[in-house]
């Protein structure tokens, strides 16, 4: 099939990538040149495991191509996918204007039937929206699909390649039928092709996010009443794992929840109960959770000093949102850092592949260390707050000579408590006293 994938970042790239591997012709298309210019030379603009072979065996075979013009992309193409940014406004709806400009672009690059596919996570009856926008456009003749998108950065190409599941939200069995005909190799193991209406089909995203979302802000609740009580949250995870109908996923306590997707989209399923008049009070309480939970672990450093930060200086392991990610947006690295100078504290960071997206965003407030040993001369404490692999086995000797005193915060319960503070380190971490 010959396709357009009109955004070519975390979701477009990877679905680009993807198709172009199963024999279509596909083109990815973004505005910013430099992110173009940079995939045409080879240069993958964002880190994603694997990727990199993907898009380079596309590229190298001709089936996959880049380019600045929808027009050109969209003139050749039977298929066009939306996957450009839906950001959140500071009101908590998403900003449409990336996907209204796109819409109108692609409106007026038709040369006659296609499938514009909405894959960017949008509000309830934006494929109505779409639509609308596109008609003054253009006059020939187009379907809108809802087809949101699941993958989880870090594991993208899997997800991809091995989804769940596929939404596609049409009340058109053509529409349908020719979407679940691109998806075949993907869900050869018999993984459903789910055809719905469209509203459905947008609130099925906004209702996954939200719920794992939910799930984190739950564990995480719990893991602020074992510090209080006793407990120790990892047993109660174990127990409550267990039980088959809970499930395992999504329920390791840690600095809360971030990325570009769940912050964002609890906050869009919000702000739609607000419009619709339906409280959405579930994750209302998930979201403010979240909020004090980003603080947390911050509040425990000061704890611990039972003083003023002013003046200390503290070494961070991890920033990206999460490991195997260079994204930073939303990441709880970012609150971490603001109370900590807010405090008067400063801060040496290091993470394997976020530091050039965090220096974009915090810029010469902290210093970035070139290693993670590096980060740690002459801090207070190491606090860690990404779960690198890299991470999980360290030098503790190492650490300890570099810190000024062995004090360690561990916001993912990477290590094991015992161990630790039999090294001799005051160890604190989520949930487990
Ligand atoms: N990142 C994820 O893990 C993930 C997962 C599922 C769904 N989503 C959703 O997918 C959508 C895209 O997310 P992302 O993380 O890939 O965003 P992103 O910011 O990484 O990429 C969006 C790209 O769209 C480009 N763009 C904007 N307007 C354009 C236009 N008119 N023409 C061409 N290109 C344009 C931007 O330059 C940018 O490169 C969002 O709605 C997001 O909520 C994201």
């Amino acid at each position: 099939m010959q396709i357009s994938i009109i955004g070519s970042g975390y979701v477009g790239l990877v679905a680009g990538a993807c198709f172009a591997d199963t024999g279509n012709a596909v083109y990815c298309v973004d505005k910013d040149s430099g992110k173009i210019e940079a995939l045409k030379r080879g240069e993958i603009p964002i880190y994603e495991p694997g990727l990199e072979t993907l898009v380079k065996r596309g590229a190298a075979e001709g089936r996959l191509q880049f380019t600045t013009s929808t027009q050109d992309a969209v003139a050749q193409s039977e298929i066009v996918f939306m996957a450009v940014g839906t950001p959140p406004l500071p009101n908590g709806e998403p900003n449409l204007s990336f996907l209204k400009a796109a819409a109108e672009e692609v409106a007026r690059s038709l040369k006659g039937y296609c499938l514009i596919v909405n894959k960017s996570t949008v509000p309830i009856g934006s494929h109505r929206q779409v639509a609308d926008w596109m008609r003054p456009h253009t006059r020939h003749e187009f379907d809108v699909v809802s087809n949101p998108e699941f993958l989880k950065e870090g594991s993208a190409l899997d997800d991809f390649l091995r989804p769940d599941r596929v939404v596609v939200g049409t009340e058109k069995e053509s529409a349908y039928r020719k979407m679940a005909e691109l998806y075949a190799p993907f869900v050869r193991q018999g993984n459903p092709v789910i055809w719905m209406d469209p509203v459905s089909a947008e609130i099925t995203k906004y209702a996954c996010n939200a719920f794992l979302a939910t799930r984190i802000s739950f564990i995480n609740e719990l893991a602020l009443l074992c510090e209080k009580v006793g407990g120790d949250v990892e047993n109660v995870r174990k127990g409550m794992i267990t039980d088959v109908r809970i499930g395992k996923h999504f329920l390791y306590p840690g600095v809360g929840y971030g990325g570009s997707c769940f912050p964002k989209d609890v906050q869009a399923l919000m702000a739609t109960g607000r419009a619709a008049g339906v409280p959405m009070g579930v994750v209302t309480a998930a979201e403010e959770a979240n909020f004090r939970q980003k603080r947390h672990l911050v509040g425990r450093v000061q704890q611990h000093f039972g003083k003023s930060l002013k003046g200390m200086h503290f070494a961070l392991w991890g920033l990206a949102f999460k490991p195997n990610t260079d994204d930073m947006r939303e990441a709880p690295a970012l609150t971490i850092v603001e109370e900590l100078l807010a405090a008067g504290a400063t801060v040496s960071a290091y993470d394997p592949v976020a530091m050039e997206n965090a220096k974009r965003l915090i810029g010469d407030q902290i210093q970035f260390a070139s290693t993670a040993y590096s980060a740690l001369e002459g801090a207070d404490a190491l606090i860690l707050v990404t779960e690198w692999n890299e991470f999980r086995h360290p030098d503790f000797e190492r650490i300890k000579k570099a810190l000024k005193a062995p004090v360690l915060f561990d916001g993912r319960n990477v290590f094991d408590p015992a161990r630790v503070k039999e090294q001799g380190f005051s160890y604190y971490s989520m949930g487990r006293v």
